[in-house]
């Protein structure tokens, strides 16, 4: 086997405690008779051994522990809990492999075959002229239907939309019904967005957590997405927000135990990513405030977070928590950004702007609503999350 120079085996150090025994130095040769040396050796300098390892079947591995009696396996069992503890490997006919696995899975001349592809729907010229956000519209709540609301603002002064619209569930809501034909309620919906899209800068971001009617099966995730990519914007990504919430243990199996309509049951609700004109946001990275250990979890696309727990105390039906809308304006946006949400509901939008140093614009139809969010917001206090 070459050296580790080169990367052509992985090396894992297992140290001793006591000098090998005789029957400790039979299971190391046993070892290195079953297995071709340059899929795993071991290696000892008397107070530790080297595992080097490229490749390997578990299940012979297993095999050949079970061969030896139980005094003897013990050294072996050590080293094949330290092989199974290595997360990143690769499958190839059985065997995992530890090395040079994604090598192989390297796209050759990727740039010609991206030019090949080219860019699809991603085209529009978006102006990129971006204004400032109208300072009478700065830090507030307004009260009304944001497609009228929203067409009061200029083009291009918006960093980042976040929002939960209605979902068309029939919720009881204050002063709107959430019970309408689909084709109204997707036209009216659009309306709005479209309006999102022209008040959103050159490089700003539109966030839109979704939970689809599934026993609709209306895929509003993905018809919302693809109205959006309809528009030109760019499908950053989508995030799978895990609620954990095991609250459809209710028995709506569809067809009990046979396949002639299974029910489908969901614990996680969708947030979809959209950037306009430009992957690339304009910021300070002063005003970066995700910290390094937040970014490394939550650029994985799958958040698990509980859901809120206070809709009964804030009187509202189908709030997002703070969490979320935290991660969403932290990775996503930079302090002293402009953060608009035209479903703003309880102002939870609002009041994580606030916490967090950003300026904000929340709009719902409902006065009930505007109240709490304006109640909230006085009781947030600005810089909240700062450690
Ligand atoms: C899913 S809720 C948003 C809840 C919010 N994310 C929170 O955490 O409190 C959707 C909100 O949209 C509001 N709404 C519905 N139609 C609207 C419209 N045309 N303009 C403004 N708000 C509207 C509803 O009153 C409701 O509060």
């Amino acid at each position: 086997m070459a050296n580790q120079q080169d990367q052509s085996y992985k090396s894992i150090q297992v140290p001793l405690s006591t000098p090998l025994t005789e029957e400790e130095r039979g299971a190391i040769a046993g070892f290195n008779e079953h297995f071709h040396h340059s899929d795993a050796c071991i290696v000892s300098n008397g107070v530790s051994l080297e595992v080097r390892l490229r490749e390997m079947d578990m299940n012979e591995l297993d095999r050949l522990i079970s061969n030896f009696d139980k005094g003897n396996n013990f050294l072996l069992q050590k080293i094949s809990e330290e092989v199974r503890s290595i997360g990143n490997f690769g499958i190839r006919s059985g065997k995992r492999v530890f090395v040079g696995y994604n090598r192989e899975r390297k796209v050759k001349n990727r740039a010609k075959k991206e030019a090949n592809r080219g860019k699809y729907y991603y085209a529009k010229d978006f102006s990129k002229q971006n204004k400032s956000f109208p300072e009478a519209y700065e830090n507030k709540i307004i009260c009304g239907d944001s497609l009228e609301v929203l067409k009061k603002l200029p083009s291009n002064c918006v960093d980042l939309v976040f929002t939960s619209p209605p979902y068309n569930f029939g919720l009881d809501y204050a002063d709107n019904p959430d019970d309408v034909n689909w084709s109204a309620y997707f036209d009216t919906l659009f309306e709005i967005f479209d309006e999102c899209i022209r008040v959103l800068k050159y490089g700003g971001r539109i966030v839109v957590n979704v939970q689809p009617l599934f026993s609709d099966y209306i895929p509003s995730h993905h018809m919302i997405s693809a109205h959006f990519i309809k528009r030109g914007l760019i499908w950053k990504g989508e995030i799978l927000w895990e609620k954990n919430n095991y609250n459809c243990k209710y028995t709506a199996w569809g067809s009990w135990k046979s396949p002639s309509n299974p029910y489908l049951k969901y614990t996680w609700e969708f947030l979809e990513v959209f950037c306009k004109g430009s992957l690339k946001k304009e910021g300070d990275k002063e005003n970066a405030d995700v910290l390094g250990d937040d970014f490394k979890k939550w650029v994985y696309g799958k958040w698990s977070l509980a859901p809120e727990r206070s809709m009964k105390e804030y009187g509202h039906p189908a709030m997002f928590p703070e969490s979320l809308a935290k991660r969403a304006m932290q990775l996503f946006s930079f302090q002293g950004d402009l953060v608009l949400d035209p479903f703003v509901g309880a102002g939870t939008t609002a009041v994580v702007a606030k916490k967090t140093g950003r300026r904000w614009l929340g709009v719902d139809i409902s006065p009930e609503y505007c109240e709490t969010a304006e109640k909230r917001l006085l009781s947030a206090v600005d810089s909240d999350y700062l450690i």
